[in-house]
């Protein structure tokens, strides 16, 4: 039997930073994974405030760990604080595009808003890095775009 798979969850938000509670696309991610993989192991959740520093830091630390997968919410839009996917893009060896293609292209078919969304995605050592919007809606669309994918992703990984 395969091992269960290990995932992080990285909140990256100025407002959930500054009030914890505020937090609830982590919570929808964290359903949405044990609702696809009941064995999951949930390794790392953090919430980190929107600081390019920060969220590469985390990254690092993390891929160092060898998570399977890390999860970003928030932080890919347009505002001049929203620096997630150059965080992410910095930190991989590889990109993944057809993530990134994948979830766009299904959410467009629900909001014209997905062209909005910058997602990065990418490899760094055995570590697959995902970046989601931020709203709990768009958590669970992208998720579940790319759900079927993640364990042949983790087998080519591993
Ligand atoms: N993608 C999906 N599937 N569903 C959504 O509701 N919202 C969009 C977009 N992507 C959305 C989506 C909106 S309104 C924005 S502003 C961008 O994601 C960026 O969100 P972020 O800055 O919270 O990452």
């Amino acid at each position: 039997m395969p091992s269960p798979i290990s995932f992080g969850i990285l909140t990256v938000s100025d407002s959930s930073y500054a009030v914890n509670s505020k937090d609830l696309s982590g919570p929808k991610l964290k359903e949405e994974i044990f609702k696809e993989f009941p064995s999951a192991e949930i390794t790392r959740i953090k919430i980190v405030p929107d600081d390019l520093h920060k969220i590469k830091a985390t990254l690092t630390e993390w891929c160092d760990m060898k998570i399977n997968i890390i999860f970003t919410t928030g932080g890919t839009g347009f505002s001049s604080r929203d620096v997630t996917p150059e965080a992410t893009l910095a930190v991989v060896q590889k990109q993944a595009p057809g993530l990134t293609i994948a979830m766009i292209t299904n959410s467009l078919k629900i909001t014209p808003m997905a062209m909005l969304s910058r997602p990065g995605c990418g490899i760094r050592d055995t570590t697959l890095i995902i970046n989601l919007p931020g709203s709990p809606k768009a958590v669970s669309e992208c998720f579940g775009v790319i759900k079927e994918a993640l364990p042949h992703a983790v087998e080519l990984l591993t």
